[in-house]
């Protein structure tokens, strides 16, 4: 049988998703509980999550597209400058190493991606990106922080790339910029060819509802708004994803266990001889050299990490998640295990 979805990797710590591993927020399960029956039985209603995600991020509510996670935004964006545009050669722009709905989006909106590499130590490549620009250039694809690298974009790099693609909408992916990083977000007001993505799934742990944010001008987003089906996002996800804007507490909470659990996990990999790339992200990318026997050696352990070294530019890599200090002690435990283990003579 095909699997829809992502294989369950089995009972155990998931750290291989970057989801929350502390779950969400108490009140988003109480809200869930009181949906009553004709909740249920209409279509939902989007204006009151718009407004409340609007006021959040301090943008005019036009400026707000709620999407079915942000993997949604994503390949409507897609869909929106470049399908229904019959930009028919048209090309995306991707820095590598990146999310995979990137170039799965630009293949399923028949474009050509144009891969860009990193620079030494994942630095960002922003003159390469601009030199890689050309006519036929309709989308860039940044992310910030990085996925898997958890390296930022500098804000001022961002805002050139911006500038040398005016023609271009440029999504800025902002999956985990609560977790750390400068948001590009007061600056969109100067860039009407700039789509920001967010979501609920990593800060606030709704992976499993679904919502997803894109924010913007109308110029980039209102072709977007055109081609996004009306209810594209269920009504229990609204009710959770505004229970979860109320909760103002839990964020900072979170955030404070994923900074702690990063910090100790630098510390373990320094101790066990292992490289890995301070992350502004609530993971961290760590390389172990060969990783399938590594991600086996854990998974045994119960403990689920994401190899990445099927990218060109990770090898030997995996990304492990940061989230609450005792499933990052566990982890770390694991590691250790391991790590002696291959060691051994
Ligand atoms: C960089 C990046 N962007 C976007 C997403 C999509 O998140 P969602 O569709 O859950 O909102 C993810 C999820 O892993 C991600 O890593």
């Amino acid at each position: 049988m095909v699997i829809q979805g992502y294989p369950s990797p089995g009972d155990g710590l998931r750290l291989h998703l970057n989801e929350n591993t502390g779950g969400c927020s108490s009140r988003v399960l109480e809200a869930i509980r009181n949906i009553g029956p004709s909740d249920v039985s209409t279509y939902p209603q989007y204006r009151e999550a718009v407004t409340a995600t609007a006021r959040h991020f301090g943008v005019d509510p036009d400026w707000v597209l709620l999407t079915n996670g942000l993997d949604e935004g994503i390949l409507m964006a897609a869909v929106a400058h470049i399908a229904k545009a019959r930009a028919h050669d048209a090309e995306t722009i991707i820095p590598r190493p990146a999310f995979d709905p990137y170039p799965n989006s630009t293949a399923a909106v028949g474009a050509t991606a144009v891969w860009v590499p990193p620079g030494p130590d994942f630095a960002f490549p922003t003159q390469a990106v601009i030199d890689a620009v050309t006519p036929r250039t309709r989308m860039i694809f940044l992310n910030t922080p990085n996925n898997p690298t958890g390296q930022l974009i500098a804000v001022t790099d961002l805002a050139r790339i911006c500038e040398a693609a005016p023609r271009a909408v440029v999504l800025i992916d902002e999956a985990y910029i609560e977790f750390g990083g400068t948001t590009f977000l007061p600056h969109l007001s100067r860039y009407p060819n700039v789509l920001l993505g967010r979501t609920f799934s990593k800060a606030y742990g709704l992976a499993g509802m679904r919502v997803g944010v894109v924010i913007g001008q109308p110029w980039a987003l209102d072709p977007v708004r055109s081609v996004t089906l009306p209810f594209n996002i269920n009504g229990a996800a609204l009710t959770a994803m505004r229970a979860a804007l109320e909760d103002t507490d839990f964020l900072p909470r979170y955030a404070a266990e994923v900074r702690e659990s990063r910090e100790r996990l630098y510390t373990a990999c320094r101790r066990l001889g292992l490289q890995y790339w301070p992350s502004a992200a609530n993971y961290v990318m760590v390389r172990v050299g060969e990783t399938a026997p590594f991600v086996e050696a854990l998974a045994a352990r119960k403990i689920h990490v994401r190899d990445r070294s099927k990218d060109p530019t990770t090898p030997g890599c995996v990304r492990i998640t940061a989230g609450i200090v005792a499933h990052t002690d566990a982890v770390i435990e694991a590691l250790d295990e391991v790590v002696t283990m291959r060691q051994a003579p």
